[in-house]
């Protein structure tokens, strides 16, 4: 008989204001430790809900997941560029506390995040990888979703002393507007697969 304990079970909700100091700690070791993200200084909770604001003034999700009242990680989407074209366009973000990482909690929160997104009207999701080890988890994670390869940026982060490729992989969503045929709405493309 299996006596390893079974994996914890997270909820995925939406952040409040109270679980930014959780954000703040999972965040800071990413960037003071690794080339995951570009960013160089760590955010403070004020940043943080600066972020929180715009995001729900954008109508986008800024999820947790819980695991037992504990924040074991986040996941958003922000805008993909500013300019007014791309807004049916989002970049996701996702982060986990290492502890909880390999127990499909990343997969609970990307599952959330799109659904999330299809119910905002959102076409188009970028991930935006950088080619460290580090985030070897998020190619696996996105590939499981159907996002696809859409092209590599060549040493555009230097971190740590060293120049950093990103992957950019890229998901169509589709409401069930457009399965029926008759979007129109949300964006010009008419119908996209999925
Ligand atoms: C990427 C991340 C969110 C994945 O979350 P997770 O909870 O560990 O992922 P899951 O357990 O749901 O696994 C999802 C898939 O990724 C695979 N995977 C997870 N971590 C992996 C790793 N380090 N190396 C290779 N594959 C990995 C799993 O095997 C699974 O694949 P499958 O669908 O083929 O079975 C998490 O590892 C993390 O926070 N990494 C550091 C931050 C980061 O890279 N964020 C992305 C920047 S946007």
């Amino acid at each position: 008989m299996d006596s390893s304990p079974p994996p914890p079970r997270a909820t995925v909700r939406p952040l409040v204001a109270a679980d930014l100091p959780r954000v703040v700690e999972i965040f800071a070791p990413f960037v003071r430790d690794t080339q995951v993200t570009f960013e160089e200084e760590p955010w403070d909770v004020g940043r943080w809900e600066a972020k929180r604001r715009e995001l729900a003034d954008g109508g986008l999700p800024f999820l947790v997941a819980d695991v037992d009242g504990v924040v074991a990680g986040y996941a958003y989407a922000a805008p993909w560029r500013p300019k007014a074209a791309y807004r049916h366009t989002v970049e996701d973000t996702i982060y986990l506390d290492p502890r909880y990482t390999g127990q499909g909690i990343g997969t609970a929160l990307l599952d959330a995040l799109l659904d999330a997104l299809r119910a905002a009207g959102v076409r188009q999701v970028v991930s935006v990888v950088a080619d460290v080890p580090d985030a070897a988890g998020s190619l696996p994670l996105h590939r499981r979703f159907g996002f696809v390869e859409a092209g590599r940026l060549t040493a555009v982060g230097f971190k740590h002393g060293r120049w950093v490729d990103t992957i950019l992989l890229q998901r169509t969503l589709t409401t069930p507007a457009d399965d029926a045929g008759t979007a129109g709405t949300a964006g010009t493309a008419g119908t996209v697969p999925g």
